[in-house]
């Protein structure tokens, strides 16, 4: 597929209204994204589980309107938002060559969260993937007639244009973007369902997300992926990912929890390794951040689980760990790493299979 693909063709204005409504859960990266081109072309390949409690949920409602600038209205739980609309109208002017309609349509975006706002959680992903799964719908009410597996690729490509992490939404349970030479298929473009069998030991995969630091992100991610052009380390980090990105391919075949826990925490830390060594550098990491880290390795050594972390850019932390051990892990959260969240917070999340018209 080439972006040419993706551009609607023979779309002929006509008058219909209407309203769409997609909820789109947020992800997190086990090989992560961190470098990009222009026109969001990732620099890297990565793979992340797509959540199932953290969601955007958007409903668009689209009037026909005159004139050809860009209208749209955003209501962001249940109150109108000035502060979303830059990033929204960035999204419109990338996309509108695929989505020629967006220019004759008023739009009221209605959207919220399934998750506290001042949780640290990025809500790009979700949000943007929920807005470019509503275009996708309007596109089809509007007369176009798609596969399943058309829409979801073209609502991954448009996801993609607002937010890069966001492509890996639309589906479940494990994404892949960016193109590399172990995963048939993958592609720069646009995120692709991880299509091998995955063990059942990384099926459910439980995800608690420790709130460490609840404010804004200190370092915006289009200056964080700015960060590596002229990185020293940054083309062996390049390189890496697509090495990282083949074995773990193997081991959520093959079930095996070690190398997948060495794999995903030498990802997290390489991430933030990245932003220590860049210039300016940044610690995005908390002294809590560090104090779960290494709660979590004592309590793997001490107990024989299969727990581990991963992180984003920013202080939280993603505890993860199989179904089976569920009990006993919520139980070391609550007894030995409560204190380290910010007001005792966190959130008890897991694998999920991706977005849903509602
Ligand atoms: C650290 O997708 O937020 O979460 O494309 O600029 O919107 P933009 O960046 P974004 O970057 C996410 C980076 C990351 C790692 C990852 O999710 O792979």
């Amino acid at each position: 597929m080439t972006e040419q693909d993706f551009i609607l063709k023979d779309y002929k204005s006509n008058s219909k209204n209407g309203r769409v409504k997609w909820e789109s859960p947020s992800n997190i990266a086990l090989v992560k994204y961190w470098g990009k081109r222009e026109n969001q072309i990732p620099e890297n390949p990565s793979i992340s589980f797509t959540l199932s409690n953290c969601k955007t949920i958007t409903e668009v409602t689209y009037t026909k309107k005159e004139g050809s600038d860009f209208s749209f209205d955003v209501i962001f739980e249940g109150e109108k938002n000035e502060a979303f609309k830059p990033k929204i109208q960035t999204f419109f002017e990338r996309v509108e060559i695929y989505v020629p309609f967006i220019r004759d349509y008023h739009f009221k975006i209605e959207t919220s969260n399934t998750f506290p706002h001042s949780s640290g959680i990025a809500s790009s992903a979700s949000g943007m993937s929920a807005l470019a799964l509503c275009l996708m719908s309007i596109e089809e009410e509007l007369g176009a007639n798609y596969s399943e597996e058309y829409f979801n690729q073209k609502a991954s490509f448009l996801a993609r244009l607002g937010s890069g992490s966001a492509c890996r939404s639309v589906e479940g349970e494990l994404v892949v973007w960016g193109n590399t030479k172990s995963i048939s298929d993958s592609s720069d473009l646009f995120g692709i369902k991880f299509s091998e069998n995955i063990h059942p030991n990384f099926q459910n995969y439980q995800d608690a997300i420790l709130l460490v630091d609840k404010g804004e992100k200190q370092v915006s991610s289009t200056v964080g992926h700015k960060l590596m052009f002229g990185h020293p380390f940054a083309q062996k980090r390049f390189e890496q990912a697509h090495d990282n990105l083949a074995e773990l391919k193997e081991v959520l075949v093959s079930g095996d929890y070690k190398r997948f826990i060495e794999i995903v925490e030498s990802e997290a830390l390489t991430l933030h390794a990245m932003m220590m060594t860049s210039m300016p550098y940044f610690i995005l990491m908390k002294p809590n951040t560090l104090q779960i880290i290494n709660k979590i390795w004592e309590f793997r050594k001490q107990t024989g689980s299969n727990i581990c972390f991963t992180l984003d850019a920013g202080a939280n932390v993603h505890v993860l760990f199989p179904d089976a051990e569920q009990e006993k892990v919520y139980e070391f959260i609550k007894s030995d790493l409560v204190a380290y969240c910010q007001n005792g917070h966190y959130i008890c999340d897991k694998v999920g299979k991706g977005a849903q018209k509602s």
